[in-house]
């Protein structure tokens, strides 16, 4: 069959999540290797988005691969409450790269359960139920998930969502709710305002009524929002103060991505619970993880922990994530990562001098986002968020997938999460064809065309 006809047969009978079925952005997708992939016909594309943000150790790695047929050969599958030798060495592995004191680790079939799993261990141990998390953030598509997401993929579902979770605001610099002008405005200022407000949210809902503070550790979908030092230092003190537990979520910020193993480690705190999915099997096999405190996990030691789903613990999932830290060990990603990433700040900064549409670029390790506005002044989005594309993105879009580049923007945000094996040359190929892209929308606020 031609790539026509396995996407005819694709469209004809399966059901496409996140789009509308009549027209959803499918590409017929035939093979992978390191940091590209290719379509039916041999195109090209550089993998700007490593898939869905998860695939940390590029494509087509054979040291997982190997290590996923051999569990296949072993044992396929064991139930959920069933000891493997796969379970075994990755609860040891993930104690070695956690911080001390976070040893007990709960596996899910992803991010979203993870973070359920998180609120049901959070309000068992407290003893209490709100959760608190932030208005720019998404933490998962599944109902409960949904409710603990800020942004506006929540409002479609709700009220039916879970109940109990409280919004607040989120340290964003460029688009900051308490400093419309930040000029003059320190770094120590701006993050005291934004624990201020969270505090003054802990005290009118009640600290006796909070089991936990969830936050994605640096921003991701929303826009790689990086927190300013002190922040998340003020959030485990508050925290601290109130007794209420830190979980953070590092289903996309985690592994690598940011040139530290965990985000959470860039500011020196230690959480209660992380969350984690994505990059903890490179995408090899669905796997999301849940870490805890030991003292959490001895609250459970005479009592039901009452949660889990037939394929928690799957052994494929397991050899794949045990193989797949293996690999972000052994070949140095996590400092490839910080070594990237600082090259890779120096572009963003330089098409930012370069394009008026650019209106802010921010990154910390290979995570990075460039912000497209209208005009500089003003700061308005270049196609408002969650919102169809306006003409002018849809050029940039469309322009940066002929070119063979796949990369996600949401809304007026281009995303920039490659694989952590990627070379300076293989960036510069893809920001090469951004800048070309950019100068589209320049071209369109310079003669007034922007809807
Ligand atoms: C920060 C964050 N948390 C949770 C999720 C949900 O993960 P999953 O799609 O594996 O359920 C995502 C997915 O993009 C995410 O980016």
């Amino acid at each position: 069959m031609n790539q026509e006809e396995w996407l005819g047969l694709s469209l004809k009978h399966n059901f496409w999540t996140w789009s509308s079925q009549g027209s959803p952005d499918v590409i017929h997708v035939n093979r992978a290797e390191g940091v590209y992939f290719w379509d039916e016909m041999g195109k090209r594309f550089l993998d700007f988005n490593s898939m869905t943000m998860c695939v940390n150790i590029g494509h087509g790695n054979t040291r997982v691969q190997d290590a996923m047929i051999a569990q296949i050969r072993e044992l396929t599958f064991a139930g959920p409450h069933m000891s493997t030798r796969a379970r075994a060495l990755l609860g040891q592995k993930l104690a070695e790269i956690m911080p001390d004191g976070i040893d007990h680790f709960l596996y899910t079939l992803g991010g979203a359960d993870a973070n359920e799993n998180a609120v049901k261990l959070a309000r068992d141990c407290t003893g209490k139920n709100k959760i608190l998390t932030r208005y720019r953030s998404y933490h998962g598509a599944t109902m409960g998930a949904m409710a603990l997401t800020g942004d506006a993929r929540r409002l479609h579902w709700e009220p039916s969502v879970m109940p109990g979770v409280v919004h607040f605001i989120d340290p964003y610099r460029y688009r900051s709710a308490f400093y419309r002008n930040m000029e003059g405005v320190t770094d120590v200022q701006f993050t005291q305002a934004y624990l201020d407000h969270l505090e003054e949210i802990i005290q009118c809902e009640g600290p006796q009524t909070i089991a936990g503070i969830l936050l994605e550790t640096v921003t991701g979908t929303n826009g790689i929002i990086i927190p300013p030092d002190g922040y998340l230092q003020g959030v485990r003190a508050l925290c601290d103060k109130y007794k209420i537990l830190v979980i953070t979520d590092e289903v996309m910020c985690g592994f690598g991505r940011t040139g530290e193993m965990f985000a959470f480690e860039h500011w020196g705190i230690v959480p209660d619970i992380i969350t984690m999915a994505k990059g903890i099997t490179s995408g090899y096999a669905p796997l999301g993880a849940v870490a805890m405190r030991s003292e959490i996990a001895a609250y459970y030691k005479d009592r039901q922990f009452v949660g889990g789903l037939t394929y928690n613990g799957h052994p494929v999932s397991l050899a794949a994530a045990l193989a797949n830290i293996n690999v972000i060990q052994e070949d140095h990603l996590v400092e490839n990562a910080a070594l990237r990433g600082e090259w890779l700040k120096q572009k963003l900064t330089a098409l930012k001098a370069a394009h008026p549409c650019v209106g802010e670029v921010r990154s910390i390790g290979l995570f990075g986002a460039i912000e497209l506005v209208k005009d500089r002044e003003s700061r308005a989005p270049l196609t408002a968020f969650g919102k169809p594309l306006n003409a002018t993105m849809k050029k940039v879009t469309a322009y940066l997938a002929e070119n063979g580049i796949y990369i996600k923007n949401t809304g007026h945000m281009l995303l920039i999460i490659p694989p952590l094996i990627i070379t300076d040359a293989q960036l510069e190929e893809g920001l090469a064809v951004i800048d070309a892209a950019l100068q589209l929308a320049d071209e369109d606020i310079a003669l007034g065309q922007v809807e």
